[in-house]
């Protein structure tokens, strides 16, 4: 299975292909944003991709719209929308520094 490794805290979680990163990662205790629910509306999960963009499919519509409106580089990514690919992934999690949000899921971090 894929790795994702999340270079703030030099962790590496095994997540299957066509999981969103958001899920994925929160089903393992990583919480780093959900304000719109997932829906591609807030940009609260954005990652920055390191390494094996690469293996990632393009942006979805949906994230294209958002990725435009917020004048997002090509490796930023949206979590909700960008689903793990088949090889490892790299990336930089800019909300890992923030405070958890009220909508965030009720997992641990
Ligand atoms: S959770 Fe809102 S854009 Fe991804």
């Amino acid at each position: 299975m894929p790795k994702l490794k999340i270079l703030e805290i030099n962790k590496e979680l095994s997540i299957e292909p066509g999981i969103p990163i958001l899920i994925g990662a929160s089903l393992q205790g990583i919480n780093f944003g959900f304000v719109c629910g997932g829906n591609a509306a807030c940009g609260t999960c954005t990652i920055v991709v390191k390494e094996g963009g690469e293996n990632l499919s393009p942006r979805n519509s949906k994230e294209a719209f958002l990725a435009k409106a917020m004048m997002l580089n090509d490796d930023q990514r949206l979590g909700c929308q960008t689903e793990m690919g088949s090889g490892d992934l790299t990336v930089s999690i800019p909300a890992l520094g923030r405070p958890p949000s009220p909508f965030s899921l009720p997992f641990p971090r």
